[in-house]
């Protein structure tokens, strides 16, 4: 229970703390992963924890049915559909996307999983979002004459309710940082639709605890990331009224930067691959293409700055997204660098 808020339990938390011991000799910084990748069914991610508040509510409404919204991608679609499943409620995902010419990663993970995929296509007149909107209508008409009762989650499952998974896990680090014996302590945090980095900013602050945090945006938004976290910010004051009537929170608690988003959402970015490479074959640990590849790369570029300072203590959230790894568009190029790697005899 957290702000009056109850959640399900199916994580199995805490999720380990690991220091990367190879990297951080090479960097000359203390680098530890908090590994959210390891939360424990759909294959793992960040959404999961987001999901023990949002599915208690759909549960508490009487819903009966999931439906969310995202790329053909998605991550958080894939883990609404593991939940959905685990808990005998049906979940289905609305993605305005091409279909990507086969049924790989999150797709095939979906369809594993029964959760059905609409892919919504361009029409050269309405926005994605207008496409989205009349989609989510109608597949949910569609359901609910089946008898289904849905209960829709936004993008990402960011919204004021979701944050409360990643406040959570604020609370968790910091305990662990306590038991751990470490000081001053850097926490990175991927910002796709801002539910992770909100739920841990707010949780720091009304919790008062000892972590610095530094989000890194993965995907440019239209008017910057600070512009759309105060709004976002604004929302969850609302939302949770006298809840969190003490806390203030103004841009200065804000640490964001753009620096490292490549320009697009989930682009092939040679240096993200890089990345990728280096902790796979100095960790042996899988970071994705499209967020934690993009933060570790982020991470790899301020420390060549001096950002982040030699010495420093950082633990880099590790929020999963391991299927995107075999999405095509990103699947080609990793062929093509690591054809080396195979050798026919
Ligand atoms: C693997 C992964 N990491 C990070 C994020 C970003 O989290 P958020 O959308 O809460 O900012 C997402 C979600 O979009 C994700 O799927």
């Amino acid at each position: 229970m957290t702000l009056g808020r109850d959640k399900l339990h199916f994580l199995n938390t805490p999720t380990p703390i690991q220091r990367l011991d190879n990297i951080s000799e090479e960097l000359g910084i203390n680098l530890y992963l908090k590994r959210d990748d390891l939360t424990n069914f759909g294959t793992g991610g960040n959404k999961l924890r987001k999901l023990e508040y949002l599915v208690k509510d759909a549960i508490d409404q009487g819903c009966t049915m999931l439906l969310t919204v995202g790329g053909a991608q998605t991550n958080h679609g894939r883990l609404t559909g593991a939940v959905a499943a685990k808990y005998g409620l049906k979940a289905a995902i609305v993605a305005v996307d091409p279909y990507p010419g086969e049924m790989s990663a999150n797709l095939l993970l979906d369809g594993i999983m029964g959760c059905p995929v609409y892919l919504v296509q361009q029409d050269g007149v309405h926005t994605d979002s207008e496409l989205e909107k009349a989609a989510v209508a109608k597949v949910t008409k569609e359901w609910e004459e089946k008898g289904e009762k849905v209960y829709f989650i936004p993008v990402g499952g960011s919204n004021e309710l979701g944050i409360l998974g990643y406040y959570d896990c604020a609370v968790e680090i910091a305990e662990q940082v306590e038991e751990m014996g470490l000081e001053d302590v850097r926490l990175v945090s991927t910002v796709g639709s801002f539910g992770t980095y909100m739920g841990l900013a707010v949780g720091i602050k009304n919790e008062n605890l000892p972590l610095r945090l530094t989000g890194v945006g993965i995907s440019p938004k239209p008017h910057g990331l600070l512009n759309y976290g105060m709004k976002y910010y604004g929302r969850i004051k609302e939302y949770f009224g006298d809840e969190l009537k003490d806390l203030e929170m103004t841009e200065a608690d804000f640490n964001l930067t753009s620096d490292y988003d490549h320009g697009a959402y989930n682009n092939p970015v040679k240096e993200v691959r890089e990345a990728m490479y280096y902790m796979g074959q100095k960790e042996a640990i899988i970071v994705d293409p499209c967020y934690t590849g993009k933060t570790f790369a982020g991470i790899l570029e301020m420390v060549k700055k001096g950002i982040i300072k030699q010495g420093e203590n950082v633990i880099m959230l590790h929020t999963g997204g391991i299927p995107g790894i075999y999405t095509k568009h990103h699947r080609v190029e990793m062929e093509k660098e690591l054809a080396d790697f195979i050798h026919i005899i």
